[in-house]
């Protein structure tokens, strides 16, 4: 299936077969157009759409030269982001060694450089620091979790191997992992920035709380959802407008 989402932006991502060139019809120009297999779509478009629309927050995130995109899947934040910032390094990382090819044939369609790194978490990193790291990790620690959002949406989540990489972060052991490590991967004054939906999952204050000494070492910014996505994404009724968050740790 060949998915295109129009962004009410100047840079648009899509969704594509995996082996084409860009087939959508009627692309807008300024197309942002990214490969990647549409079982590894992990949300981030939804981000790109509804948050990195704002130019206040664009403003909040913007750096001068590097981006990582951590638990990156095809990485369409990270691409998005770069292009936007102008940035001259883009750097990818995710566990799940089948998203590389798409980061193959995404890079040559951009004038940074970029590179893919396969690790857990930080684990296996050795590539550089960077200015920001873009994060929309896993949301739920608990397989009976998982199995409850993964019962309630179906067509996200229709192999469980897939599904389990894109939402379960067993343990919280990403997230602990990631937290004690990221300042060795960070220029001086560089930032973190999570994109959640947290009504699955992880809250805020557990994302503080996976930073050692987080309130000395880092500055918080909780960035609420600007809107709703209109198409009832999640079905939050009660309270759409909280569904959603960037949290921004600022290195002190
Ligand atoms: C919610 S999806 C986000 C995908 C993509 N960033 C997006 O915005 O659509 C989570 C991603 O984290 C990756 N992942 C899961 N556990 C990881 C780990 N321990 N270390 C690195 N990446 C991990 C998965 O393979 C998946 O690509």
């Amino acid at each position: 299936m060949v998915k295109q989402h129009c962004l009410d932006i100047d840079v648009f991502a899509c969704e594509q077969e995996w082996t084409n060139i860009c087939t959508c019809d009627n692309l807008p120009e300024n197309t942002l157009s990214l490969y990647h297999d549409p079982k590894h779509f992990g949300g981030g478009q939804y981000f790109i759409n509804h948050f990195f629309s704002d130019n206040n927050l664009l403003e909040k995130l913007k750096v001068e030269n590097s981006l990582m995109e951590i638990c990156s899947g095809p990485g369409y934040i990270g691409y998005f982001l770069a292009h936007k910032f102008n940035l001259q390094q883009a750097i990818f990382v995710d566990i799940n060694p089948e998203v590389e090819e798409g980061h193959t044939k995404t890079k040559d369609m951009f004038d940074f450089s970029s590179e893919f790194h396969l690790s857990n978490a930080l684990n296996d990193y050795t590539g550089p620091k960077v200015d920001l790291i873009m994060a929309a990790p896993p949301h739920v620690v608990t397989e009976e979790h998982y199995n409850d959002v993964a019962e309630l949406l179906p067509d996200w989540f229709p192999e469980e191997k897939q599904g389990k990489l894109i939402l379960l972060d067993e343990g919280f052991q990403f997230h602990i992992d990631f937290c004690r490590d990221a300042h060795k991967f960070l220029n001086d004054n560089g930032k973190i920035a999570f994109c959640f939906f947290n009504e699955i999952g992880i809250s805020s204050d557990d994302l503080k709380g996976a930073f050692p000494n987080g309130d000395n070492n880092y500055t918080f910014e909780h960035i609420r959802h600007p809107e709703w996505d209109e198409d009832g994404y999640l079905e939050n009724e009660d309270d759409p407008h909280q569904a959603a968050f960037i949290l921004i740790a600022t290195r002190k």
